[in-house]
C-alpha cells in the first residue's frame, strides 16, 4: 500500500467503539425520559433549503452569517446542512399538517448538526443534538415541564451540578421598548465596548449582553436585563413559569442577560451549564418561540423546546456506565470442534444471547481474550469434548468450570439459570 493517508476534516470527530457504549447508554436514557413525558420521535433530513435557516435562525446571527455549510446543489438550488434541529422540525410540522387535528404535539429528535465554527474544546463542526419541541400550547406549565424533562435526563445520567439559567426575552410588544432602553445606554457608553460589541450594537444589540470580554462585562453590570422590561402579558407568563418550576421542585438561577444565539425566541429562554465544561459550558439550551410556525407559513402555533449537545453531555457522564456485556465466548480447538462450536453459537444467539467465537488462538490466549472482552461465560470444545458429547462450561465471574452436555438446550438452560 502506498496511498497517502486521508484525514478527517477539522472539527469533525470519529466516535470509536470504546466511546459508543456511553453514547448508547445516553441515547437509551434520553429516549426513556422523552417517553415518560409523552414525546414522540420525528426524523427530519440533514439537508434543507438554505432559506429555512436564514428565515428562522435570523439573518444577523453568527450561525447564518458565518457558520452555515451552505452550497449550490447540482441543480443550482442553495441548500444547507442543518445547523440545528428546530427549524427543520417546524418545517416538517407545517408541511405534514401536524397541527391537524388541533392538539398539543410533543416531538423529539436525535441528529447530527453542522456549524462552521472555530473548533476548540467542546466546539465541533459536526456535533449531535437530542432535542424536543412542543407545539400548540402557550401554557407556562409546558415551559416548566420541558425544562424539568431536560433536567430529568441530566439527573438520570448522573451529571453533577448542572445549573439551570432562566430568563424571558419578551415578545414583539416589549422587545422594542427594551431595545430603545439599550440603545440609549449604548450611545452613552459606546467607546468603552470591544469592537465586536460596537458592531453588534448596530446589527444585533441583544448579543452585546453576553459578551465575555471583561471590560464589556463591567460596563454592563448596571444594565437591566430583558425580564426587567417585560410587557404585562410576558411578565405574567414569566411569573407563572417560575411558579410552576417551584411547584415541580426545580432550582434555577435568574439570568437577565441570557438571550441565546438564535433569533426566534419569545418569552422563556433557558440554558443548562456545567462548571466542568470549560469555556463552552452550555450542555443544553432552549426556549419558547411563539412566532416561528407562523413566520414559516403555518397557522398561529405557540411552541417551546430545547436541544442537548450530546458530545458535551457524554463528556460529563461518569465512567463505569458500560454498555451491555457480552454473554458467551466460544473457544474451539480442532476442525471437528470448530463445526460444532459454530452451530452451538448460532443456536445460543437465536435464544437472544450474545456471543463470539475463537477458533484460531491457543487455549491460553483464548481465555485471555474472553476475560479482556468482559464475557460472562466461556464455552470450550476440543476434540476430546466432541468425542464425549460434552462442552467445558466456565462461569467467568465465579471462576467455576464444569462439563455439561453439548446439547444446545442444556447449555442455554445453564446460562439462563446463571443470568439474572
Ligand atoms: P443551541 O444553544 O444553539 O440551541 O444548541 C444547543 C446545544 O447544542 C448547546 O447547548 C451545545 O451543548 C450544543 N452545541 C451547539 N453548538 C455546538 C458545537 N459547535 N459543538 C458542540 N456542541 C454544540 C439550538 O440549537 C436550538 N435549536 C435549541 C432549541 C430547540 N430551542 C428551541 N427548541
Amino acid at each position: 500500500m502506498s496511498g497517502k493517508k486521508i484525514q478527517r476534516l477539522r472539527g469533525f470527530k470519529d466516535i470509536l467503539p470504546e466511546e459508543t457504549e456511553k453514547w448508547q447508554k445516553a441515547e437509551e436514557i434520553i429516549q426513556k425520559v422523552f417517553h415518560q413525558f409523552n414525546f414522540k420521535e420525528i426524523r427530519v433530513p440533514v439537508l434543507e433549503q438554505n432559506d429555512l435557516f436564514q428565515r428562522s435562525i435570523g439573518d444577523v446571527t453568527d450561525i447564518v452569517q458565518k457558520e452555515m455549510y451552505s452550497f449550490k446543489d447540482r441543480h443550482g438550488d442553495t441548500v444547507a446542512m442543518r445547523p440545528e434541529g428546530t427549524a427543520s422540525v417546524v418545517r416538517a410540522y407545517i408541511e405534514n399538517n401536524l397541527f391537524y387535528p388541533p392538539s398539543v404535539q410533543k416531538l423529539y429528535y436525535f441528529g447530527a448538526m453542522f456549524r462552521y465554527e472555530r473548533p476548540q474544546a467542546g466546539r465541533l463542526r459536526q456535533f449531535h443534538q437530542a432535542g424536543a419541541e412542543v407545539f400548540g400550547s402557550q401554557e407556562p406549565y409546558i415551559d416548566a415541564e420541558v425544562i424539568v424533562a431536560l433536567y430529568t435526563i441530566l439527573r438520570e445520567l448522573n451529571i453533577e451540578n448542572p445549573t439551570v439559567h432562566l430568563n424571558s426575552v419578551g415578545c414583539e410588544v416589549c422587545r422594542p421598548n427594551y431595545l430603545s432602553y439599550l440603545k440609549i445606554f449604548f450611545e452613552k457608553n459606546k467607546e468603552g465596548f470591544c469592537p465586536l460589541c460596537q458592531e453588534r450594537m448596530l446589527t444585533n444589540p441583544l448579543r452585546v449582553l453576553d459578551c465575555k470580554v471583561e471590560s464589556c462585562k463591567n460596563l454592563l453590570s448596571t444594565v437591566e436585563g430583558t425580564y426587567q422590561h417585560l410587557c404585562d402579558n410576558c411578565d405574567t407568563h414569566f411569573e407563572e413559569v417560575k411558579k410552576n418550576l417551584n411547584l415541580l421542585g426545580l432550582t434555577f438561577t435568574l439570568d437577565k442577560f441570557l438571550v441565546r444565539g438564535l433569533d426566534y425566541y419569545t418569552k422563556t429562554a433557558f440554558e443548562i451549564t456545567s462548571s466542568s465544561l470549560g469555556s463552552q459550558d452550555a450542555i443544553a439550551g432552549g426556549g419558547r418561540y411563539d412566532k416561528l410556525v407562523e413566520e414559516l407559513g403555518g397557522p398561529k402555533t405557540e411552541a417551546v423546546g430545547f436541544a442537548i449537545g450530546l458530545e458535551r453531555l457524554i463528556s460529563l457522564m461518569p465512567e463505569g456506565r458500560a454498555g451491555k456485556r457480552p454473554d458467551v465466548y466460544m473457544i474451539s480447538l480442532g476442525e471437528t470442534a470448530k463445526e460444532k462450536a459454530i452451530k452451538l453459537l448460532n443456536d445460543i444467539r437465536k435464544e437472544g444471547f450474545s456471543g463470539e467465537i475463537n477458533y484460531q488462538d491457543s487455549l491460553k490466549s483464548s481465555f485471555k481474550k474472553a476475560s479482556k472482552g468482559n464475557f460472562r461465560f466461556a464455552i470450550l470444545i476440543g476434540d476430546e469434548e466432541v468425542k464425549e458429547g460434552v462442552v467445558s462450561f466456565k462461569d467467568l465471574d465465579a471462576g467455576e468450570q464444569q462439563r455439561i452436555s453439548h446439547n444446545a438446550s442444556e447449555i442455554i438452560a445453564q446460562m439462563q439459570k446463571l443470568t439474572p
